[in-house]
């Protein structure tokens, strides 16, 4: 099945680059909103450049700090501080050294299933946003991170899973996972997901080609159905870009 929705590609030199467009965008979302800041990252390889940029004094420094909250898009239902661990990267590269740590907000992993964990961040989601309902007036999120994998999954919304079909819950657990690592996993649904700003997907390097090609030609994959209810952002860079595209 393919879609009419046309990604907003931004196409860049290389993963550099790509980086430095993310972490400028991410500071101008901040700018932006003069109270509080909600950004939700995401996990795997991509995001980690950007990460490690935004650990760099010129970056750190325009953070402002006190005003600004951390969730995650998505958890591998480990310890905290397993390898593993999205969030655990984030705070590892980037994270522990600036952000109070009441400004941080994993998804526990220290509960009986990711179904319990999914309970208590959607209920610590609703506390941080003041209502039960989503307002699409009011995002919950400035910003929200993506990535994208080999089966065009993103956050751990993976194709043909019940996930996909969520409409009322902001956060599931996520059984089995659908590609490596098979560890199961708590998602934000993609009703919570679209709440924000700006959705930015960050796809860089040759091993995304192939998904990205899938991407932009419309095919119904569950990071085409991720979207912002603001703007939706695709940052790509050369080589994940195939060699025909010639941009919307
Ligand atoms: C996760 C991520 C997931 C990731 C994609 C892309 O927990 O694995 O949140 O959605 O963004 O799988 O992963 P890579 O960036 O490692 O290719």
């Amino acid at each position: 099945m393919v879609t009419d929705h046309k990604p907003h590609v931004i196409a860049v030199s290389d993963s550099a680059a790509l980086a430095k467009a993310a972490a400028e965008r991410l500071l101008a979302r901040i700018a932006a909103n003069g109270a509080r800041v909600a950004i939700c990252l995401t996990g795997g390889s991509s995001p980690k450049r950007l990460y490690r940029l935004l650990a760099t004094e010129v970056y750190r420094s325009q953070i402002p700090w006190e005003r600004v909250h951390w969730f995650i898009g998505d958890e591998r239902f480990v310890g905290a501080d397993d390898p593993l661990s999205n969030m655990g990267m984030a705070r590892r590269v980037f994270l522990d050294r600036r952000a109070p740590a009441s400004n941080v907000h994993p998804i526990p992993t220290d509960t009986a299933d990711p179904e319990q964990a999914a309970r208590r961040y959607e209920a610590e989601l609703k506390s941080f946003y003041g209502a039960e309902v989503l307002d699409p007036s009011r995002p919950l999120f400035d910003v929200v991170l993506m990535g994208v994998g080999s089966d065009g999954h993103t956050a751990s919304l993976f194709p043909g899973y019940p996930a996909m079909e969520e409409t009322e819950r902001w956060v599931v657990g996520v059984p089995q996972a659908h590609v490596e690592p098979f560890v199961p996993r708590v998602t934000l649904t993609l009703a919570a997901l679209a709440s924000c700003r700006e959705m930015l997907f960050e796809v860089s390097g040759p091993e995304k080609r192939a998904i990205l090609t899938r991407v932009l030609a419309g095919e119904n994959l569950p990071a085409n159905r991720a979207r912002s209810t603001g703007e939706t952002i695709w940052l790509v860079d050369k080589a994940a870009l195939a060699e025909n595209f010639r941009g919307r």
